[in-house]
């Protein structure tokens, strides 16, 4: 097949988004994301669906410009007010994003899933990719991980009111001052941190850059209640799936607490991004994030030379 010459990030690599340049001035950014509800609440479910789907425009450097829906929804049996709700939830966020809703399309479906389309914009020549990742670079991670096994406890009927609301507001979160600090700093790649977990996510970076990574356990910012489920056997299907993926690039230092490596492959949805910097400018991006108000913040590894390909957990 001819390969077009605008296209920048395709198919042939597992990154968050395709990009294809238009101008030299400009390329466009474009993925689509929509799942089944995590939350009880129309409206939250609605923020935190458009949350994840921009998600991928801000994990390659850009910004949204235009969003559609996609829905899927059972018209018999739910009344259209929790429709409304949804899309509602999710132009809130569309608007915090700074993008436009164009329109969308919907489906008569039994389970009810929505998600967006979206397209943004990027320098053609300043996008980032997973990549790009350089030794010596330090990994700083924008939100704690463990939704997804707060997610599994509030199905199970298990999680307080007031941790069901943080996980809520943390998922609803757009990465958006998380992407502007990126690109006050010079970083080498970038990634955002969903399904396939922390582990997941890493592979796919040390894979596509050809770099070691190296994972601070200690150091990963997991969200409070989380650890606490997890040893209670609270953990997604997802993340032992995740794990056995990961298992043959994986090192693990024995001293590692094994409930961490739950975690670190827990599913997430809309989760932080995960920047690779070179060492030198990472204080700086660390500042911009917590003057952003970022929900973490946090140096948790850093990339090596040696054995690439490989994910050492110490
Ligand atoms: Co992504
Ligand atoms: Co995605
Ligand atoms: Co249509």
């Amino acid at each position: 097949m001819k390969k077009d010459p605008n296209l920048l990030v395709g198919l042939d690599v597992s990154d968050d988004a395709g990009v294809y340049k238009l101008t030299d001035e400009i390329a466009l950014i474009q993925t689509l994301d929509f799942f089944t509800p995590i939350v009880d609440d129309p409206f939250n479910f609605g923020r935190i669906a458009a949350a994840n789907a921009l998600s991928d425009v801000y994990a390659m450097g850009g910004k949204p410009l235009t969003a559609m829906n996609i829905v899927c929804f059972p018209i018999k049996d739910m009344d259209n007010s929790v429709l409304r709700s949804i899309l509602q939830g999710g132009l809130e966020i569309i608007h915090e994003a700074d993008a436009v809703l164009l329109g969308g399309h919907s489906v008569e479906d039994p389970e009810l899933k929505y998600g967006l389309s979206v397209t943004g914009v990027v320098h053609p020549q300043k996008f980032l990719t997973n990549a790009g990742a350089k030794p010596g670079d330090l990994l700083v991670l924008t939100k704690p991980l463990g939704t997804g096994v707060l997610s599994t406890a509030l199905k199970a009927g298990e999680l307080e009111e007031s941790a069901t609301m943080q996980i809520t507001e943390l998922m609803a979160t757009l990465n958006k001052s998380a992407a502007e600090a990126m690109t006050e700093v010079n970083v080498n790649a970038c990634t955002d941190i969903t399904g396939f977990g922390l582990l997941g996510h890493s592979l796919e970076m040390a894979e596509a850059s050809n770099v070691g990574l190296k994972i601070y356990a200690e150091k990963v910012p997991v969200f409070p209640a989380a650890k606490s489920f997890a040893s209670m056997g609270l953990v997604p299907g997802g993340s032992y799936k995740n794990q056995k993926f990961c298992s043959k690039h994986l090192e693990i230092d024995p001293l590692v607490d094994p409930i961490l490596l739950d975690i670190f492959s827990d599913p997430q949805t809309s989760g932080g991004l995960l920047i690779s910097v070179p060492e030198e400018e990472a204080p700086f991006l660390v500042q911009k994030l917590k003057e952003k108000n970022t929900p973490a913040a946090d140096i948790i590894g850093e990339i090596t030379e040696e054995k690439p390909g490989t994910i050492q957990c110490c």
